[in-house]
């Protein structure tokens, strides 16, 4: 049997061969703390895959985990740590993070997670000691919050997805100081290194990213409608009370069509792009999910797959048509995140009347493509309080939260026309 320390270095090895860590102080940090003293109740061969592994579920829904390292490593690079600073993290969970992030703030900086559940407290609490490390204060309470008595802090990381900026953020955030969090930009999730400047938010890095929602006070507001009798089958749109979910359910068991766009991608293209492009075009735009065993035998056209257990599609839903974006139809959706990225023709199913919404979506892809497959790379979000007044420049798109406004554009790139969405 292969031992704790040999997964751990291989796990390592890995992660920085494929260049998912370019920072040595990252490396080090991963290389001096095993993740299975974090998650002591795992198989060691589950612990050192580069994969997410719930911790605790509730009503089918996992509510913690421990994110995949991969990403872990990405945000830690976003978030420049150096010795000496005060962090807070929002979203403990194992406390293993915490722990990587006290050794790159080494004995003189000071680090506060904060978890909302009594037991996920506990749990973080009884890692980090169980790892030596002693100091981390972890505390119970909404990370909507913060947590003022430690402010101001030079970084604030939340390792939980945020639908919008808490003001508390951007106020325990020292001037220069570094927010990065998963935040939802445009229907997909970036996760976002922010600096400080004045009262407002400046983007310094901006990759693709997926991670559960923050619960509490400062939750996002509901997208999701339940289609037929069990919860597994999911749309996710932007009014979920405008939906009739019986007769949404109906149209998605309907014949469909399915049409090319002759526009050849692979699936990080579509996540951090063309997502993010009908999102910001189309009132209507959604998520269709399908969770659990059964998810490949639900009527989810197949564009995003975690082996058997998840599956995805983004698009168009309106009463009585919905139009998703998907592989070729027959082709297999390469399972897992280390599944090589293939290019493969993009193709939409309509549903219901006309086709009106499934040509939309082909016309969508042909005008992406044409304007150079604007995505993550390259895209700048400044973040402002709500209340500050912005009128859109050419080629600046404007996400209006509740608390903040995003104004997206793409410096250097040609602009084609700005938009205003939530
Ligand atoms: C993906 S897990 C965090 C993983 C963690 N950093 C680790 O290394 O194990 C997300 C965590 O955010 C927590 N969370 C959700 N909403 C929160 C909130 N409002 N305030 C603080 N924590 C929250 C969840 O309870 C969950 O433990």
């Amino acid at each position: 049997m292969v031992g704790a320390f040999a997964l751990h270095r291989a796990l390592i090895d890995a992660l920085v061969r494929r260049n998912a860590i370019k920072d040595s102080r990252v490396e080090a940090a991963f290389r001096a703390i095993p993740r299975h003293l974090f998650l002591p109740d795992v198989p060691l061969a589950e612990v050192y895959r580069n994969e997410a592994i719930p911790t605790k579920i509730v009503d089918g829904e996992a509510v913690s985990s421990s994110s995949q390292p991969e990403i872990m490593a990405t945000m830690l690079e976003q978030l420049a740590l150096e010795p000496g600073q005060r962090v807070l993290e929002i979203g403990a969970g194992t406390g293993y993070n915490a722990a990587l992030m006290t050794h790159l703030v080494a004995d003189t900086g000071t680090l506060i997670s904060m978890d909302v559940d009594t037991d996920l407290v506990d749990g973080a609490r009884a890692h980090l000691a169980a790892a030596g490390i002693e100091h981390v204060r972890v505390v119970l309470g909404d990370g909507g919050l913060g947590c003022p008595d430690g402010a101001p802090y030079d970084r604030i990381i939340l390792t939980v997805g945020a639908w919008d900026i808490a003001p508390a953020w951007l106020e325990q955030l020292r001037p220069g100081g570094r927010l990065v969090l998963p935040l939802t930009v445009g229907g997909s999730q970036k996760s976002v290194a922010f600096v400080r400047i004045a009262d407002h938010l400046v983007s310094a890095s901006v990759t693709d990213c997926a991670f559960m929602s923050l619960r509490g006070a400062f939750a996002g507001p509901p997208t999701r409608v339940v289609l037929g009798d069990t919860p597994d089958l999911r749309l996710h749109v932007r009014d979920p009370a405008a939906v009739d979910a019986a007769a949404a359910y109906d149209l998605l068991k309907s014949a469909a069509t399915d049409l090319p766009t002759g526009v050849h991608v692979i699936g990080g293209e579509l996540y951090g792009g063309l997502v993010l492009w009908i999102a910001l075009r189309e009132p209507g735009f959604c998520w269709l999910e399908a969770i659990g065993p059964q998810a490949d035998a639900r009527p989810v056209p197949p564009l995003f797959a975690l082996a058997g257990k998840y599956r995805s599609a983004a698009g168009v839903f309106g009463a009585g048509s919905a139009g998703f974006y998907m592989r070729p139809p027959g082709d297999r959706i390469p399972g897992g995140p280390e599944a090589e990225p293939r290019p493969f023709e993009l193709y939409v199913r309509g549903f219901g009347e006309g086709a009106e919404t499934a040509r939309r979506l082909c016309e969508h892809a042909e005008a992406w493509d044409a304007a150079g497959r604007r995505g993550t790379a390259g895209l700048r979000i400044r973040a402002l309080p709500i209340a500050t007044g912005h009128v859109p420049a050419a080629g600046e798109h404007v996400i209006e939260k509740r608390w903040t406004r995003l104004v997206l554009d793409w410096p250097g790139q040609a602009g084609r026309g700005g938009s205003r969405s939530t």
